[in-house]
């Protein structure tokens, strides 16, 4: 049975979701608290070599639903190796990206739909549900500068990946499922949409992650 509680945060590349992602799993941590991080796709040995393929640019001519079936791949096996043995644990997770995203890109960016997402969600994942998810929507075109200038720098060399090469249309369609997501899934879902400062984007995760009976204190001051 699960006993941790499991949140996980969502939005566009140069949204700042793991940038808070890791801030929070800081304050936590200090506090004591037994915290796992993790990301999708990847972290399991099984799910980085299917994250080399996915986010590879040379990866060219994939099928949207060979695509969507690489994410769900890495996606069982994450629960499997990571991410249910820690909430059985007891831990708080923290994953950056989940099932929203496969429904924000593959669902919306590739045109795949909601509906099919949902059904393998249920077939492979065996519905696992976050119990609190944290979606930063600021403006498109602050994620879009965000990502192009992250890519830009020395940090990467250069490169981007096959999802940041996308066209605008394509972030378009993600960000108005993104959108979607939320306006379903209102107890779940917890969207911060402005052009904010981290400082206040990170207070405003506090306070939400307080109300859930976490309280990242070194945060809340
Ligand atoms: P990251 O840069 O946030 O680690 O994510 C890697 C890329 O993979 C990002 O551009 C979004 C994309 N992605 C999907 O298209 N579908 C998914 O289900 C997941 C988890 C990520």
């Amino acid at each position: 049975m699960r006993r941790g509680f499991f949140l996980t945060f969502e939005g566009l590349d140069g949204s700042g979701k793991t940038t808070h992602l890791r801030l929070l799993a800081e304050a936590l941590e200090r506090q004591g608290l037994p915290v796992l991080v993790t990301r999708q796709p990847g972290d399991t040995a099984l799910g980085e070599r299917i994250r080399a393929l996915l986010l590879d640019a040379k990866t060219t001519d994939i099928a949207p639903m060979t695509e969507v079936a690489l994410m769900f791949a890495d996606r069982a096996q994450s629960i499997r190796e990571i991410i249910a043995p820690a909430l059985e644990a007891g831990k708080i997770v923290l994953c950056d990206r989940f099932t929203d995203s496969t429904e924000a890109y593959q669902g919306g960016g590739r045109g795949l739909g909601s509906d099919a997402v949902l059904a393998l969600h249920r077939v492979l994942c065996g519905n696992l549900q976050p119990d609190l998810t944290i979606l930063l929507l600021p403006p498109l075109e602050t994620s879009l500068a965000r990502a192009r200038s992250r890519s830009s720098g020395q940090q990467t060399g250069g490169d981007t990946d096959r999802f940041e090469r996308e066209k605008r249309t394509f972030h378009e369609k993600v960000f108005a499922k993104y959108r979607e997501i939320s306006a379903r899934e209102t107890t779940r879902v917890v969207v911060i949409e402005d052009d904010l400062s981290v400082e206040v984007v990170q207070k405003r995760i506090a306070q939400v992650v307080a109300a859930h009976g976490i309280d990242p204190r070194a945060l809340m001051s």
